[in-house]
């Protein structure tokens, strides 16, 4: 590994020593197309200091990125923002070959990294407002509980105007690029907003609060470096609107039509409320679950105002895919949507209702009863879909208008 892995530059006095993992498609149940990064950081100070690790396969290639600056054994502190076993997992091994002076994590951190590794490591708590001094450098630590577990935290090199957010402004996207000018807006907005939607957005209100508390630190920031992803040099407060606007979620017209479907049915129902949703103004979106993963349905959530669930009934349930997405939908929490349920079913017909006990669960107004066809929709039925497509288009620009 010795010659093959580098470290970056990224400031006077830090370098990326991350790792990057190219295959990754699965991350607890979240769609990574494009692979990811761990991000780990080595701050050379009078304490040598390594901010977060990575997972625990990757522990020789971010040894390898840290050996090719000094020996790892100079480390003298390394500081963990969050103990997802994403940045944590190799801590245990890394703490055994560098016999760190010191370990620091938030109060929660410590009690949790003890709860993941069962052992004694020599874990200090930080507090919010801490200042850790590495000689010649500081480092500040702000508490982000809750964004996205209770132990998160940031932590602010001064001297360089570094932010380290762990996972907060990251994305799931493996490069060899390290920087956000070096990779296409496009990707990085798609990106980011993905990781947002399926990490993130259970936590807004707290997103909220996070950004306030940043902005009254009044921090000058020269770099943002995430835990996954690339380090924003030239987009911060791109990212940073991106973050307030997620978490407002303002009211928009895009309707978005999830469904399967078993011979047809259900999916005919779901073009017709799509075209009934056109009709009244309203920017429908379809994505059948046989084409899109759960975590791209929660993307496409993130900036709509409605969404429509069809399920046909299978077996006196709803079909496998649609209880999947909404119980994955229901842990993420999206505000500020309204919605109907529809569904095509053969005897029974109990797909409907458990949509709009979902929808109910996750506090979706509702704006209009279910549509339901038997065996195969009549145009009766499809005229139905339509109007059930138009009435929550006319209370979705009602909402806009509001
Ligand atoms: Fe990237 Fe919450 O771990």
């Amino acid at each position: 590994m010795g010659e093959t892995f580098h470290a970056i530059k990224i400031s006077d006095h830090v370098y990326w020593v991350g790792a990057i993992d190219w295959a990754l498609r699965d991350f607890h149940g979240y769609l990574t197309s494009r692979g990811t990064t761990y991000n780990a950081y080595l701050v050379l100070a009078d304490k040598v200091t390594l901010i977060d690790t990575v997972k625990a396969p990757f522990l020789d290639e971010m040894l390898a990125r840290i050996a090719s600056v000094l020996p790892p054994e100079r480390i003298d502190y390394i500081v963990s923002n969050h103990s997802e076993m994403d940045h944590s997992g190799c801590l245990p091994e890394v703490a055994a070959r560098v016999h760190p002076e010191k370990i620091f994590a938030s109060v929660i951190g410590v009690k949790t990294l003890h709860e993941h590794f069962h052992d004694t490591l020599p874990i200090e708590p930080v507090r919010d407002g801490n200042v850790l001094s590495l000689g010649n450098l500081s480092l500040h630590s702000i508490e982000t509980k809750m964004l996205h577990w209770p132990d998160s935290m940031m932590t602010y090199l001064a001297e360089d105007q570094v932010l380290f957010s762990q996972d907060g402004f990251g994305m799931h996207l493996a490069s060899s690029e390290r920087f956000d000018d070096q990779i296409a807006e496009d990707i990085l907005l798609y990106e980011a907003a993905k990781y947002y939607a399926n990490i993130v957005m259970p936590f807004a209100p707290i997103v909220a609060r996070a950004l306030e508390k940043i902005q009254k630190l009044a921090l000058p920031l020269r770099l943002i470096a995430p835990d996954h992803g690339p380090i924003w040099r030239t987009k911060i407060g791109w990212i940073v609107d991106l973050y307030g606007r997620w978490a407002r979620r303002p009211p928009t017209r895009k309707a978005i039509v999830v469904y399967d479907t078993m011979w047809q049915s259900t999916a005919r129902m779901a073009c017709a409320v799509a075209e009934g949703l056109q009709a009244g103004g309203a920017a429908p979106k379809v994505l059948s679950l046989a084409a899109c993963h759960r975590s791209d349905v929660a993307t496409e959530i993130l900036d709509a105002g409605a969404l429509l669930v069809g399920s046909p009934t299978m077996n006196n349930n709803l079909f496998p895919t649609v209880a999947d997405v909404l119980t994955y939908l229901k842990g993420l929490n999206p505000r500020n949507l309204i919605g109907a349920a529809f569904g095509s079913y053969g005897w029974s017909g109990e797909a409907t209702q458990e949509i709009e006990t979902f929808l109910d669960s996750m506090k979706v107004e509702r704006v209009a009863p279910a549509v339901r066809a038997q065996y195969v929709p009549t145009g009766e039925v499809l005229a139905q879909c339509a109007a059930l497509g138009r009435s929550v288009a006319q209370a979705l620009l009602a909402k806009i208008q509001l």
